[in-house]
């Protein structure tokens, strides 16, 4: 049967203002931004049965709304899947949700298809059929690849192809609980111009492959590489044609993967998971808490712990400082895992509130394991690191830190003190180091928890004394 042959027409439209012109030119004529018309189909037959699901919905809305109770509606908690990776589960906010689109960032060699391959071999191992579209490397790279992951399982579909409608059809004809597009900027439609991974290219696939997760009940994982300025290629609105992004983050020598969610639907972005990879793919540490502990006690001088807390869990780090006389010229301060400004400011609170003065010495700060720390109640262990280096004296053996400095230097506690010592307490730690509430009580079930008012006091409790 011969196929209607799609009514389609592209416009350039302009991703500042909205407006639409027939043709490409520099200039957008309606708010006149440069360089912000992009090239995107607008219309597709409406024929029943081929077309796509926004034609259909367009042909539906013709018609009346239909209204559903809410509470006949089933919720997307009901259905999730849970992708047999327990770190990822906790960062998608509990298991795939069917019908969603989920875009997978990083940057090349992280280990994206890695993940995605393996997540593709658990659920097919569960019992659902999965699809593996690739667009980046053959058929056989990915058989291979799977072989080393255990993805080589019945069940796990692979179709190499870089062009959308055949992905399109592929996920339409066997519906799949997951399809991986492999990846967002290697697919392109033949109905635009452009080439695969120009903006307008990027937002067709995306918004088309969000268009078949919706129809039905396929979660599309939808990878895409992420550029120098650290966003997935192509324009912003990628983010919000899809329902979460997750962004896989790591030093490519270091073999630990952080997993973050940058945006979620259905769930809570603030959670992290942990991942280690190994020459048979991604695997889930056992104690991710104690994973980021380099050293085992006892303590060595320029190192200090403190507990942060990712999302709802505790995280227990360790801080690494390096004070060494500067040579000519200004010295040195570098940092990794922790911002440089913070780690300027905190020098210059030790110069100021402890007499420890840094500014003739080459300053390295280092957050181990390759954790990347923004909150304050890290403040004290990076001060604590910094005067143990100085001092060559070790932290104390069994103690942790947490607490944020102020530039007066008064130490104010770390959110959540408890759960943080809790924490610490099942790693083997018995002291917390921390700045007093605020009233000054110290709580009755605090016995492990020492307060300090300031940097001076905390620099006490926390370091060895001759
Ligand atoms: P890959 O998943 O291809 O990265 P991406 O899709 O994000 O570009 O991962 C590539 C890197 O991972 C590569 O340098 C080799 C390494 N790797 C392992 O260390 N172990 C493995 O089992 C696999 C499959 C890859
Ligand atoms: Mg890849």
């Amino acid at each position: 049967m011969a196929r209607p042959v799609p009514a389609t027409r592209s416009v350039y439209v302009c991703q500042q203002c909205g407006a639409s012109a027939p043709r490409w030119s520099g200039q957008c004529a309606s708010c006149e931004a440069w360089n912000t018309l992009v090239e995107t189909v607008v219309t597709r037959t409406a024929s029943a049965g081929g077309g796509s699901a926004r034609a259909r919905e367009r042909a539906a809305s013709a018609g009346s709304a239909a209204i559903s109770p809410i509470g006949g509606v089933s919720s997307a908690e009901a259905s999730r899947l849970p992708s047999g990776i327990g770190e990822l589960d906790r960062v998608l906010g509990g298991g795939l949700v069917p019908g969603s689109i989920v875009l997978f960032g990083g940057d090349p060699g992280i280990g994206k298809s890695t993940l995605l391959l393996q997540l593709a071999g658990r659920l097919a191992a569960a019992g659902h059929a999965t699809l593996y579209l690739t667009g980046e490397e053959s058929a056989s790279q990915v058989r291979g690849r799977a072989e080393r992951v255990g993805a080589v399982v019945e069940g796990v579909g692979l179709v190499a192809s870089t062009d959308l409608a055949t992905a399109v059809g592929a996920i339409e004809a066997s519906a799949p609980a997951l399809a991986v597009v492999d990846s967002v900027q290697t697919f392109a439609s033949a109905e635009l111009g452009g080439p695969a991974g120009s903006v307008g290219q990027v937002r067709e696939v995306a918004t088309r492959l969000a268009e078949v997760a919706k129809a039905g009940s396929t979660c599309v994982a939808l990878i895409g590489h992420v550029t120098k300025e650290g966003t997935v290629a192509g324009p912003r609105t990628l983010e919000h044609l899809v329902d979460a992004v997750i962004y896989i983050e790591g030093e490519r020598m270091g073999t630990t993967r952080l997993l973050r969610a940058a945006k979620n639907r259905y769930g809570s972005t603030d959670e992290v998971g942990v991942l280690e990879m190994r020459s048979d793919g991604l695997v889930e540490v056992a104690d991710a808490s104690r994973f980021f502990l380099e050293s085992e006690q006892p303590p060595v001088a320029g190192s200090a712990i403190t507990i942060t807390l990712e999302g709802t869990r505790p995280l227990a780090v360790e801080i690494q400082a390096l004070v060494a006389p500067a040579g000519y010229g200004s010295p040195r301060r570098a940092t990794t895992g922790i911002d440089v400004n913070r780690v300027l400011m905190l020098i210059a609170v030790l110069a100021r509130h402890a007499g420890l003065n840094l500014t003739g010495h080459d300053v390295y700060v280092n957050v181990a394991g390759g954790l990347r720390i923004d909150e304050p109640a890290a403040d004290l262990a990076v001060a604590v690191a910094l005067a143990s280096s100085l001092r060559e004296r070790a932290v104390r053996e069994g103690t942790v830190l947490a607490g944020e400095l102020s530039l007066s230097g008064r130490l104010r506690p770390a959110a959540r003190a408890e759960r943080r010592l809790a924490e610490a307490t099942r790693l083997g730690f018995d002291r917390m180091v921390t700045g007093p509430e605020r009233g000054g009580a110290a709580r009755a079930s605090a016995g492990h928890l020492v307060t300090a008012g300031d940097l001076r006091e905390a620099l006490r409790q926390a370091l060895i004394e001759d």
